[in-house]
């Protein structure tokens, strides 16, 4: 045994024969919850936070910064909660997710409410609270002046615009099949410029409207700063189309969205990544220092403004680790010969293919770090499927309760496990210092059948 102590990252470290998350085991964590389990660090979240307050803030000095955290990437109220404390608002689509901001103490003035397709009761709540309404369609404005009405309230509204980024012609790294040009214009969210422009007319005729601002939103495309560049100029010259249709108005909210890469840049929804080096601090500088030069060059006045960003795997991505512990080693001898270390997660889980040629996530067995790698195996998860989480990966010698730390699991992935083979979904737990607590109970079967209903006639 070894008495070395290494560093992951600045949040999760070697001691001894353990990997600890902050200065928690989590072998212990393994077996004090259950495992499969999420398992976030909270000083590690709140690190990165302050990452990306302070890299806006270096660059951005005429109005304030705000981080908005997207609320899709991790929805526990406990996460939330923290994000409240650090002081943000945030991005959040749907009626589930204004609850949950809500719930989770967000300020509700400083909730935008994002997303395509909103109903009339969203939107009305989100008057009725104070909360931001980014609007994606004219049928939005329409709807935000009655209900601004009926409540005798003004509604503020954001505009989520399509800004065309005519000379980018790089490809999604997201959709590596698409330029980020046509891809951007020809996915559904966002208001087509076509309609844009004459709901510029229309809202400067309402009584119930304020347009406080500008939003724009396009992905994970590109972490080549060229791209960002492209989306700032453009999104600035189309401000200042609209500018002029509505008496010289001038954003006071200006929200680039999300779409940073994580800070490993190891996302398993993306296909292209890991090329660029750049940091956040490349991206708000870039950001900055393009909206800055191209509001001087069509004459719109920045003073005042406040600067917002959306990070949602940029920021959770990397507070993540993932445990399963190994139900079953099964072995193929002879021309064949293959080790399978079958484990209690599940593609599903993870929301990874079960085949994919790249392993998605990195993996270390949580209780053997001292161990040197001596096999070569797949990690297989639970369901029927084929479930190949890693291909022929490297480790020390596995026996069945050996528990595997799956690394960088923090943004979405928690959030879209699904219940295949009826399984019920894991739970998570929050980690501060030397403190794990259960922050989502792991669902049960009766979770799983609580909806369905049997007809009485086939009773
Ligand atoms: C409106 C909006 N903002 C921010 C985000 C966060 O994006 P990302 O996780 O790529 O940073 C999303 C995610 O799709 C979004 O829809």
């Amino acid at each position: 045994m070894t008495s070395e102590r290494r560093q992951i990252n600045q949040f999760l470290s070697i001691r001894q024969d353990r990997l600890f998350l902050e200065n928690c085991d989590l072998t212990e964590i393994a077996k004090q919850f259950g495992t499969p389990l999420f398992v976030i660090s909270e000083s590690h979240l709140r690190s990165n936070l302050r990452r990306y307050k302070n890299a806006f803030t270096k660059y951005w000095h005429e109005g304030p910064v705000r981080i908005m955290p997207s609320l899709k990437a991790s929805p526990l109220l406990a996460i939330r909660k923290v994000l409240s404390d650090e002081g943000c608002g945030c991005d959040i689509f749907g009626p589930g997710e204004l609850e949950c901001a809500l719930r989770g103490g967000v300020n509700p003035s400083e909730i935008s409410v994002n997303g395509s397709i909103k109903d009339r009761e969203i939107i009305r709540r989100g008057i009725d609270i104070g909360a931001r309404i980014v609007l994606d369609s004219p049928r939005e404005l329409e709807m935000c002046e009655e209900e601004g009405r009926a409540l005798n309230k003004i509604a503020r509204v954001m505009f989520r615009i399509k800004p065309v980024l005519s000379n980018v012609g790089v490809m999604s790294d997201f959709a590596p099949d698409y330029e980020i040009r046509d891809l951007t214009q020809l996915i559904k969210y966002g208001i087509p410029t076509a309609e844009l422009l004459p709901m510029c007319t229309r809202v400067m005729q309402l009584d119930h409207v304020e347009p406080i601002g500008i939003h724009v939103h396009i992905g994970r495309h590109s972490s080549q700063l060229e791209v960002w560049e492209s989306l700032v100029t453009q999104t600035v010259l189309l401000t200042k189309q609209m500018s002029e249709l509505m008496s010289g108005w001038i954003p006071s909210e200006v929200d680039f969205g999300g779409g940073f890469p994580s800070f490993p840049n190891t996302d398993p929804d993306v296909y292209v990544k890991g090329y660029s080096e750049h940091q956040i601090e490349d991206y708000a500088k870039v950001i900055v220092t393009t909206f800055r030069h191209t509001m001087a060059t069509v004459n719109l006045d920045c003073a005042g403004i406040t600067l917002e960003v959306e990070p949602g795997r940029g920021l959770h991505c990397d507070t993540g680790v993932h445990l399963t512990s190994v139900k079953n080693i099964k072995q193929e001898d002879g021309e064949r010969a293959r080790k399978w270390a079958e484990v209690d997660t599940s593609e599903v889980f993870l929301g990874v293919p079960g085949l994919s040629e790249e392993d998605p996530f990195a993996v270390m067995v949580a209780n053997k770090t001292d161990q040197p790698n001596s096999i070569i195996t797949d990690i297989v998860g639970l369901t029927c499927n084929a479930e190949r989480l890693c291909n022929q990966i490297e480790t020390p010698l596995l026996d069945c309760g050996d528990v595997l730390a799956l690394l960088n699991t923090g943004s979405y992935i928690e959030a879209m496990a699904a219940n295949f083979n009826a399984l019920p979904r894991p739970g998570s737990v929050l980690v501060s210092d030397t403190v794990a607590e259960l922050v989502k109970r792991h669902e049960t079967i009766d979770d799983v059948l609580a909806r369905d209903i049997i007809p009485e006639r086939l009773k």
